[in-house]
């Protein structure tokens, strides 16, 4: 799918497998069964002052699961032309977002760790970082 045709349907919360073990869970993330991409890169936004809003961007290409490996926050989505707001609570939930979805990531809980896979390296020239572009591209 191109990017300009995406929808925030495309974007969903997928339920990640997880072994109960009396002295602690654990949750496996696996590229080709569980992921509909293969993980290149991994990285995570910790420490994030109470009140700070991460993200305001939008990909092109790349693909992304979004997991709240602790604590909460709030990720908007924006396909240009509806929003929706997916609470992240859980670690064993992972929000996926496919290309061309501008987002924001607000209402970070105190020591909240957000889990990001992505599908390739990391790429300065595949950020949309003006919404006016984006939703230039959004509209064809
Ligand atoms: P950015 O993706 O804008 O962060 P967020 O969406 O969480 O607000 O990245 C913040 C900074 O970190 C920016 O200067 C680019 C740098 N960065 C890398 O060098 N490599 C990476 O893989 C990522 C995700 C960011």
């Amino acid at each position: 799918m191109k990017e300009c045709d995406s929808s925030i349907y495309n974007c969903n919360v997928m339920d990640l497998s997880k072994i109960h073990n009396p002295s602690g869970n654990i949750t496996i993330v696996q590229s080709d069964s569980e992921l509909p991409f293969r993980v290149k890169r991994v990285y995570y936004l910790y420490d994030v002052p109470g009140g700070s809003e991460r993200g305001g961007h939008a990909h092109r290409t790349l693909q992304q699961l979004i997991v709240a490996a602790s604590g909460s926050f709030d990720v908007i989505l924006d396909d240009g032309f509806m929003k929706k707001t997916v609470h992240l609570n859980r670690p064993n939930y992972g929000l996926m977002v496919v290309p061309g979805i501008w987002r924001e990531i607000i209402n970070f809980s105190s020591g909240a760790i957000c889990l990001v896979l992505a599908s390739d390296l990391y790429n300065p020239s595949d950020y949309i970082r003006n919404y006016q572009e984006f939703i230039e591209l959004k509209n064809g």
